[in-house]
């Protein structure tokens, strides 16, 4: 395919400020610098570390993207306790995740919420990383490909379309998420291949094929060269392997090497 493949680690609700530099200066060393000219790069440490992440990353130039795992849909406002995606814009945040399968579950979000968060993303400048994935009944039940297109459609609605061609994707089924059991690397490709079809509809398939499709869940050292092997797995979303700095760089090697 000939796109530059991502590899983005999300640290979820882990890491003080202060263990969350210690953390990137461990993954700094153990990267290489011609290794990561072939593959990008992301961390989304949790609001509380973003700044101090930023700090380190340009004061010593390192060569990875910073992102947030979630963002309100408002500017600004009378939203006690959340943080708005202007502020992220402004410490220097390039990619924003939205509909994380531990936020629709956990906090409740709908379709339309994260349809917003996206349009807010957008509006400020910033990639949004879009999460979709089936839970094990609905595989089970051979509804994975019609509730990944929902999901699709759902967050996709109204949004204009031209403003899509840096969106990423990333197909993270729920029963692999921090169970060990990842996606065997054809079903992720076939998810994939899926969520493509639909984007190709939905947006034309020029577009379609400019947006990354990540795969996520129990992603490790061992199985990234699989998954990005695939011609529609574009890169890989990883929750703990990446608080490992010596995993994540593996996975980062693989990715480099395979892409
Ligand atoms: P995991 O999490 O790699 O720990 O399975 C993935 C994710 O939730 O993005």
């Amino acid at each position: 395919m000939g796109r530059k493949l991502l590899v983005s680690g999300n640290w979820k609700m882990n890491y003080t400020h202060l263990e969350a530099i210690t953390a990137l200066q461990a993954l700094d060393v153990r990267l290489n610098r011609s290794l990561l000219a072939k593959v990008d790069v992301s961390i989304h440490p949790p609001f509380t570390a973003l700044r101090s992440v930023q700090t380190v990353v340009e004061a010593d130039d390192i060569p990875v993207m910073l992102g947030a795992q979630n963002c309100h849909f408002e500017d600004k406002g009378a939203y006690t306790g959340e943080v708005s995606p202007s502020m992220l814009a402004k410490l220097g945040v390039q990619l924003v995740i939205v509909g994380h399968s531990e936020r629709r579950t956990y906090f409740h979000e709908t379709d339309d919420d994260i349809s917003r968060k996206l349009s807010a993303v957008l509006r400020n400048k910033m990639i949004p990383m879009l999460c979709v994935g089936e839970s094990l009944a609905e595989r089970e039940e051979g509804a994975t490909e019609a509730k990944l297109e929902s999901q699709l459609r759902g967050a996709l609605a109204g949004i204009d379309r031209k403003s899509l061609s840096d969106l990423v994707v990333a197909y993270e089924p729920i029963w692999a998420i921090g169970t060990g059991r990842a996606a065997y690397p054809d079903d992720a490709e076939a998810a994939c291949r899926h969520l493509r079809s639909v984007l190709s509809q939905l947006l034309g398939s020029e577009l379609a094929e400019q947006i990354r499709l990540l795969y996520g869940g129990s992603v490790d050292p061992d199985n990234t060269a699989e998954l990005v092997s695939n011609e529609d797995v574009d890169g890989v979303l990883v929750g703990g392997a990446s608080l490992d700095p010596e995993k994540f760089a593996a996975i980062i090697k693989q990715a480099a090497s395979t892409g």
